[in-house]
């Protein structure tokens, strides 16, 4: 990596404002349902311990749209870090308010404060100058280490960098490695599986990863729009008309860069989108009218487990079907095994696909699983990611 982390410029003693990205689900009680991406920000947060910073903790969570809603306080990340770090963590009561600059002004070597929710304020997504020099005032130094808000060009991610020296955190580097390695500098063969709902959604990962990958197999709800642009029914499975000649683009760039494009050869359809429907599997190309395709089917893992025992590197985007209903996860679950399984480098890009892995309690088998869900997906379409762009160059 071309960026300054932590390790290369002097911290010692400093007052630190750290960028994390403590965007977790809850519940509706506000307990938090998964709480990976708070334990993902522990290693610089140690490390500016022991550098005997004074730490300034900021993130968003959900998107409240400037305004303060209490569903939306990050206390309760304040609480769990707190529990994690086995370490008091203050709470601030607001953004640039009187609270969270009396309280950044106060801060003593080695505390940790949590601002609240950097979204309260519209000036955040707006990426308001006025307000990223409010934010940087607090402290000397910008550490980035939100990668899974890297993509976004807000105020507390990039805008600040423009009034403090910016350095990134272990976990953007360790995102940056484990991503940038695979798609960059892969051993092969590497093999792509993209899931997903839509084609549109994924149009610019597609055509960057045909650029790189030896394989590319599909899944997910995308499959019925290449079937159809290829003249084939599909019955009532999501399917994006206007996106019919890019498939058949796609698939010509592929043929033409020598990449096997791989689709589902069999499909378990439902007759209706629902977690107990009547179900049944049949060739891709032969869906009938009045159902629809909600997994792929057991020659399609055959084939695909196959091809993915020769990878030597394999990413790895989107589930395969709809694996929120247990009949229709099983092909999602059955190539999370798979990779498990492998002697390969296997890298889990963010969002649902992170979900089904850990669902199936396989996340420890894989290499890296990246916190990103957005973020990884530009960075695997070869997008700069204003996060990083913003940081100091080595
Ligand atoms: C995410 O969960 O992908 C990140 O936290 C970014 O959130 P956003 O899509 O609301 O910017």
């Amino acid at each position: 990596m071309n960026k300054k982390t932590v390790r290369d410029i002097d911290l010692k003693g400093k007052k630190v404002f750290v960028r994390c990205d403590f965007n977790v689900p809850m519940d509706e009680n506000q307990n938090i349902t998964d709480n990976t991406r708070i334990v993902a920000a522990l290693p610089t947060i140690k490390y500016l311990l022991e550098q005997n910073c004074k730490i300034i903790l900021a993130s968003h969570l959900g998107r409240p749209k400037g305004e303060f809603k209490p569903e939306y306080s990050l206390k309760p990340v304040a609480k769990e870090l707190s529990k994690l770090l086995n370490k008091e963590v203050i709470m601030a009561n607001d953004v640039i308010g009187e609270d969270a600059m009396k309280k950044a002004s106060e801060l003593k070597e080695g505390e940790i404060l949590l601002l609240e929710n950097v979204r309260f304020h519209r000036e955040e997504t707006d990426n308001d100058p006025e307000f990223a020099k409010k934010l940087a005032s607090m402290a000397e130094v910008f550490v980035n280490d939100a990668f899974g808000t890297a993509h976004r060009a807000h105020a507390s991610t990039a805008g600040i960098a423009d009034y403090l020296p910016a350095v990134a955190g272990f976990l953007i580097e360790k995102e940056l490695k484990f991503l940038g390695e695979a798609i960059n500098n892969p051993e092969r063969p590497l093999v792509a599986i993209l899931g997903g709902a839509k084609v549109s959604d994924k149009i610019g990962v597609i055509d960057n990863l045909l650029e790189k990958v030896d394989t590319l197999m599909i899944g997910g709800g995308m499959t019925y729009t290449f079937f159809k642009a290829q003249g084939y029914e599909v019955g009532k499975s999501i399917c994006e008309l206007d996106k019919l000649d890019l498939a058949k683009e796609l698939m010509e760039k592929a043929k033409n860069k020598g990449v096997k494009l791989m689709l589902p050869v069999d499909t378990k359809v439902g007759k209706e989108y629902s977690a107990d429907t009547e179900s049944k599997t049949v060739k891709s190309t032969e869906i009938p009218a009045d159902w629809e395709g909600l997994d792929i089917g057991e020659e399609t893992i055959k084939l695909y487990s196959e091809e993915l025992q020769k990878a030597k590197t394999v990413i790895w985007n989107g589930p395969l079907g709809v694996f929120e209903f247990p009949q229709f996860a099983i092909g999602t679950n059955a190539i999370a095994k798979v990779l498990a399984d492998l002697d390969a480098t296997t890298i889990i890009g963010g969002g649902d696909s992170a979900a089904a892995v850990k669902k199936a309690g396989l996340e420890d088998k894989m290499t890296h699983i990246s916190t990103g869900g957005g973020a990884s997906l530009e960075f695997i379409e070869g997008k700069k990611l204003p996060g990083i762009e913003c940081l100091m160059d080595k």
